[in-house]
Formats: structure tokens, sequence, C-alpha cells
């Protein structure tokens, strides 16, 4: 017998869990009972979900704040994704993308390319954001051996950036302590300063444009200092995310497309979270006018009903691979997974019918205004981001930006305000792979009546967060 709390064996959710499953990127003595040394917490078990609301084991009833891991644009419990599912599972549950095609990832591949900017019209399609980084770099590799300059390999990328965790995304991403266990990584990866303005240096703080610029001209003299000749790929996010949502300063992309073009180093969009109207567009490289070479991505494309990443290339990057006995020899047996592909299609067919790209344009500004209401919060330092993805930078003091020590943040993130806004009714995350940060990326479906509900969810707990430091 089993109910909603118990699992087949009759234990609880809670305890098996903490007895048998290694969640990711999970600290596991949060669980473990306080005699033996740990916190004593239960693990959150989250059953089920609806629209922008999501329960645990125990009914508590939750706002989803961050999309799952921002990735549900267009809400939990859409039936009509699971039918399309069901449906293709039925008909043809799986066929590899080596040397054969499926019906749902041509007519997907044909639609993405339709969507994306410029000649960005090849698309390789992987299980998640993180491969598909990894079989970016790979690309732009061997398309630069294949062209007669073999010697450009290296990348650059930003730092405290996340780009996912095979060991070549990993190099590139710019987090030191979630690589350090790891190294040695594959070497040739680089990293130039964030655009977190309210950290830029004291006389570019109030001057974005002139920010901008100086935070583009790094990637340039990173090229110079490594050598134009070996610099394969820039790998940058529209939004950064990690750090807590850095939107590009006015002229950014566009000085950084001319350092590009000046080197012959190849633009890498990665909108792994970006992407799928999290900004407002389709890809959000057009919600900021840029023209990437590549761009990667997954999460939202999908909306969670099922796994999926992808990249796509531009023409110009296709091309050596028409000829001769070329290949690609790079390849993931789920990649383009059948039923992963028929829930992008229906996913995808939701987003045109509710028109959820304009209704985020046209209610960004609203849910901004909701979270700026925190700013008068002596805890709240900034408030940045775009679209429906949104970073609360949370500060010591607020005139001199100072931002707490490592004992601190573990006190105040770990101690406090994790559990205290789960308690309050919000999934979101509590983050510090930077300066700390509370961050929100709810469904794209969500309204001024929810973002209202979320600020005043947010303001009862981080009122009283000064007390438990
Ligand atoms: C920008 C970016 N790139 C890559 C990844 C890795 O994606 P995945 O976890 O699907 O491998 C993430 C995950 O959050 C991401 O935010």
């Amino acid at each position: 017998m089993t109910d909603s709390t118990h699992t087949p064996t009759g234990s609880t959710y809670t305890d098996a869990a903490r007895d048998h499953l290694w969640m990711h990127f999970t600290r596991h003595s949060t669980f473990e009972p306080t005699g033996s040394g740990g916190g004593g917490q239960h693990v959150p078990v989250i059953v089920r979900g609806d629209g922008h609301r999501i329960w645990d084991v125990n009914g508590k009833e939750y706002i989803d704040g961050l999309a799952g891991l921002f990735v549900n644009q267009i809400g939990h419990g859409r039936t009509e994704i699971a039918e399309a599912m069901a449906k293709q599972a039925g008909e043809l549950a799986f066929f590899p993308l080596w040397s054969f095609a499926h019906p749902r990832a041509i007519e997907l591949a044909e639609r993405l390319a339709g969507e994306a900017p410029g000649d960005l019209d090849r698309v390789f399609f992987t299980t998640g954001g993180g491969e598909a980084v990894e079989t970016a770099w790979k690309l732009a590799k061997q398309y630069f051996k294949l062209t007669g300059k073999p010697t450009k390999h290296k990348v650059i990328s930003r730092s405290v950036a996340y780009h996912g965790t095979p060991q070549g995304a990993l190099s590139i991403t710019g987090i030191p302590a979630a690589k350090e266990m790891f190294e040695p990584l594959v070497p040739g990866a680089f990293k130039v300063p964030n655009t977190n303005i309210y950290r830029a240096p004291e006389e570019l703080r109030d001057d974005d444009k002139a920010f901008g610029r100086w935070a583009a001209d790094r990637i340039g003299e990173a090229i110079e200092f490594e050598g134009p000749d070996t610099v394969a790929a820039v790998f940058l996010e529209p939004v950064q995310n990690s750090g807590g949502c850095f939107p590009p300063p006015p002229g950014y992309f566009e000085r950084v497309r001319e350092i590009c073009d000046e080197y012959d180093v190849l633009l890498v969009s990665d909108e792994t979270i970006c992407a799928f109207g999290r900004i407002g567009s389709m890809f959000a490289c057009d919600d900021f006018g840029y023209q990437p070479d590549i761009i990667t991505t997954a999460k939202g494309i999908t909306s969670g009903y099922a796994p999926l990443g992808l990249m796509i290339a531009s023409d110009r990057l296709f091309e050596p691979f028409r000829k001769g006995q070329t290949l690609f020899p790079h390849g993931y047996t789920w990649g383009g997974h059948p039923v992963s592909c028929a829930a992008a299609m229906a996913n995808l067919d939701v987003f045109e019918r509710e028109g959820l790209n304009d209704h985020v344009k046209e209610n960004a500004g609203l849910f901004r205004a909701a979270l700026d209401t925190l700013s008068d919060l002596p805890i709240v330092g900034d408030v940045r981001g775009a679209g429906f993805f949104y970073g609360i930078e949370l500060v010591k003091d607020k005139e001199t930006r100072e931002t707490f020590d490592d004992a601190e943040c573990e006190r105040l993130l770990r101690g406090y305000l994790s559990p205290a806004l789960f308690e309050a009714g919000i999934y979101c995350r509590a983050d510090d792979r930077g300066d700390p940060v509370i961050q929100l990326a709810p469904p794209l479906t969500i309204g001024p009546a929810e973002f209202d509900d979320i600020a005043s969810r947010l303001r009862s707990v981080l009122q009283d967060a000064g007390r438990h430091l």
C-alpha cells in the first residue's frame, strides 16, 4: 500500500530521500539527525504542480518562484503536453539522431531555425544546457581546425557565470568553488569581469554606457593576452544568472560583437535560462539586439515536461561539415529524444496561442516595480534583472554596499532565509555563489496579483533577516 506520504516499502518519502537519494548540489548533512551532528531538517518533497503553484508531500502550497529551476515557463499540470508526449511514446518512443532522423526532431529543428535570428539555421540536440555548452566548445574547436586556423581552441567567459557540469562546460564556468574538486579541468578557459554594475569599479558605477564599454573591452584584452590565434569562442549569457541576474549594460553586446568580428572569435549566447520567453522573446539575443554565432539553450524549450537541450549554429559554422568525409564526431543517445521533441512542439504551441512572450514584455515592468518596493528594507542592496528574471542582492550595509562574510552568509542564507522563504510559501533561490542574492524566475503565466503576493511574502521574511545574523 502506498499513500501520498509513503514509499512502496512504507518509509516516509522524506526519510527514504535522506537515506537513498543523492540530491544534486546538496549538503546532505542538513537532513541528518541532529544527534549525529546533522541539521535535522526534512527533505522537502514536492509532489504536485498546477500553474504557478506547487504542493509538498504534506499538502502545503507554495508559489513556484523559480519555475522549478528556471524551466517551467508555461506552468505545471498542462495535460495537453502530457498527451502530446503519450501520443509520441505510443507512435515512436525512441530513435537516435545518429545518421537517422525522426519527424519530431525535424519539425522542431525547422521551427527553431525559423525563430532564431539571422543565419542560425542548424540545430544540434542534446539533453541539457551543460551538454549544449560542451557541444559548442567542441564545434568551435573543430570548425577552426577545418578552416585553416587549427590553433584557435581557447574560450573566454565571465566571473561567477555558471555554464554546466560536464568538464568542458565546468572549465567555462566561473565559480572556483564548483570546480576545485575536479581540477585539473579542460585547459584553455579564461575569465573576464561580469556585468554586475552594482559591484563595478567605483568610477564606473554611475555611467552604465562607460561600464558596458569597459566590461566588453576586457574580452578584447583577454583575447590579446592569450593571443588571437589561440582563442576560438566567447561564452556569455544575455543576462548572467549566477551572481544574481546581471543584465548587459547598454552597448555591451554591440562592442562584444565588434571584438569577436575583429579577432575572428565565435560569440556563443548561452541562453540555457534566458531563451523561451524568460526575457520576453524566443531568444534573448533578440531582446538585446545582437547576433551570436551559436546559441546554446535547454530548460524552457520543453517547460520541463521532458529533458532537452540544443545548440543552434550559423550556416557558416555548418558549411565545412557539408563536404567530403567530414563529420562532427559528437552526440548523445538521448539528444533530441522523440518524446522530448513532442513536448517542445506542444510547449511552443502554448507560447503562440497564449502570447506568452508579449505577456512577459507587457508585465516585466510591473514585476520589477513590485520587487522594487522591497528597496526600503535595510538588507536589500540592489534589485536587478529583466523580463521575468530578477535578483535581489542582500547587503550588510546599504550605504557602503558592504557584503556579508562567510559565517554571516551561512547563518543568513542557509540558517534563516532558505527555510524561512519556504515556510512563507514561496519556493525561490537564496544563493551565494557570488554575493548573496535571492533569485526569482517564476512561470511566465503569472501577473500583477502574483507579483504583489511574491513581494509581500519576500518582505515578511526579509524584514526579519537582520535578527538572524
Ligand atoms: C547559463 C547556463 N548554462 C548551462 C547550464 C547547465 O544546464 P544543465 O543543468 O541543463 O546541464 C545552466 C544551468 O542552470 C545555465 O544556467
